[in-house]
């Protein structure tokens, strides 16, 4: 673990990220209709306003591959990553704005297609892309957040 710290602390201060040093947690809280496990950013901040994600650690390797969706949260922020393209990376919130369900399919979301998320409690669709209402009974879309891709890491502007 300590390795992997060193390791992320130097790749951060190698590409010039003034950012949050990610280091992987988890937790268990009440989303929705169940209980489940957060992947949780913690270490200390350089910049509160951003969330770096390192793809090379083994809780956010599914964002290497384009498609990937992996949930994160930061604080009282929960956000799912979609990796869109090599080079391309959606920040949404994961919290369904219908009843609060977890969107991620970790959680008990279902990716439909490339652009689509429906959540499992009472199957409203959002576009991955733009974070817009596709099917109700959800009303309002979600949050969106910009994100970068530069190499392994994925930078989110949380601000
Ligand atoms: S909570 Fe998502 S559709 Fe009801």
């Amino acid at each position: 673990m300590e390795e992997k710290q060193n390791r992320r602390q130097f790749l951060f201060k190698s590409l010039g990220v003034a950012g949050t040093a990610l280091i992987a947690g988890s937790s268990l809280s009440m989303i929705g209709c169940e209980e489940v496990e957060q992947k949780t950013p913690t270490g200390p901040p350089t910049n509160t306003n951003m969330i770096n994600i390192d793809v090379t650690d083994p809780d956010f390797s599914e964002l290497a591959a384009v498609g990937g969706i992996v949930p994160v949260t930061e604080g009282a922020l929960r956000l799912m990553i979609f990796r869109k393209s090599e080079t391309e990376a959606i920040a949404l919130s994961r919290v369904c704005t219908h009843s609060q369900c977890d969107l991620s399919p970790q959680f008990g979301g279902t990716k439909i297609d490339d652009d689509t998320i429906e959540c499992g409690c009472h199957a409203s669709r959002f576009n991955l892309l733009s974070g817009a209402v596709e099917r109700g009974p959800a009303n309002a879309d979600l949050v969106t957040y910009p994100a970068t891709v530069n190499g392994d890491i994925i930078s989110i502007d949380i601000s």
